[in-house]
């Protein structure tokens, strides 16, 4: 039987196939080129991110999964159906798959239903929801036992879960709508502000990636390209690591007061396993230089972080995929 476990990010959907051993067989991001006129779909994956910035006007660019919910489900299905069939998954044997599927932490009913809807219109039936520091923990190498609860903090696109977690359930959990787009809108921003020079997404996403540090006194520049704020003529300005730090800082730091408000009012034995065992970082933010230092550092705790912390959650799913009764036990229950 087919077992995949998907991990649907606002940023990249990951797949990762369990029964073939194959590991991880797609990493592409989640988005979708579409005509405007005809609703034809032009581009999904790669290809569409590509466009961001440079279609012409009667072409949409579509992230259908927002802040780890799903914003426009019909466009949402036709990429994960042309995902699935990118790893050669014929529909036919769809049906039969059995899937792990990461779900936000403390994702309400509705938005559920949302997801149950999409798997149903990709005719995917047996499909598990699972909640996402599960998963992260899991896939980044957490045992999980009944009695020594563990803290998890993934920081991934568009959003942050934090939560403590045992293997008898979320003891305290939230999903926050803050992540690495919101550190690319600042560097937007910024820019605007400080150079007068308009940059795009994918410029500003690459800026961050490269030269974003959470050190003290970070090295490294580059030049941005863009067009001018105040002619709208191509322009280009150096941007230098040390001017991106207090963006960085403020958007790590608020996300970071959510997280420790998870620890808040835990109770003495749960803080204290909490405080013993150290938390485990996951999502591509915790790429940035220094992130994780950083965040050990503010919460006072060590860290544990696995070597592409982006993949953590779909690693997870295949972990779940290997194991019936661990699976059975975290999967959400769902009417499908
Ligand atoms: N080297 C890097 N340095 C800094 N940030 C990075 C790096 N590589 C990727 N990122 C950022 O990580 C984010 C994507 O991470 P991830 O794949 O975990 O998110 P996602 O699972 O798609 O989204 P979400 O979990 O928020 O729904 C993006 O903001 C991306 O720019
Ligand atoms: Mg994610």
């Amino acid at each position: 039987m087919i077992k995949l476990a998907i991990d649907l990010g606002s940023s990249m959907t990951k797949i990762y196939r369990a029964d073939t051993n194959s590991g991880i067989v797609l990493a592409e991001p989640s988005c979708v080129a579409v005509c405007d006129d005809t609703q034809e779909i032009k581009a999904v994956g790669k290809a569409a991110k590509n466009l961001i910035g440079k279609t012409a006007e009667y072409t949409r660019i579509v992230n259908p999964i927002k802040e780890g919910l799903i914003v426009d489900r019909p466009i949402a299905a036709k990429m994960l159906c042309e995902f699935l069939s990118r790893i050669g998954i014929k529909k036919s044997a769809l049906r039969h798959a059995l899937i792990v599927v990461s779900i936000p932490c403390g994702l309400g009913d509705a938005q559920l239903s949302e997801y149950v809807a999409l798997m149903d219109e990709c005719d995917l039936r047996k499909v598990r929801f699972v909640e996402q520091p599960y998963l992260a923990a899991l896939g980044g190498g957490a045992v999980l036992s009944e009695t020594d609860p563990i803290f998890c903090l993934d920081i991934g696109g568009g959003m942050s879960n934090a939560a403590v977690i045992s293997a008898n359930g979320i003891i305290a959990g939230i999903a926050l709508n803050v992540g690495g787009n919101h550190i690319d809108n600042h560097i937007i921003n910024k820019l605007a502000n400080d150079s007068k020079l308009l940059i795009g997404a994918l410029t500003a996403e690459k800026i961050k990636n490269e030269i974003g540090s959470l050190a003290i006194s970070p090295l490294g520049s580059m030049v941005a390209e863009g067009s001018s704020t105040q002619n709208c003529q191509p322009d280009s300005t150096a941007v230098h690591a040390t001017d991106l730090s207090e963006s960085i800082r403020a958007c790590i730091n608020k996300i970071l007061d959510y997280a420790v408000g998870v620890l808040w009012n835990l109770p003495a034995e749960v803080a204290a396993a909490v405080h013993h065992n150290g938390v485990y970082l996951s999502g591509g933010v915790m790429k940035l230089a220094q992130a994780p230092q950083y965040i050990g550092n503010k919460l006072n705790m060590r860290y544990h972080i696995c070597e592409e912390p982006q993949f953590a959650t779909v690693l997870g799913g295949g972990v779940l995929l290997q194991d019936k009764e661990l699976l059975n036990r975290f999967a959400r229950k769902v009417d499908m």
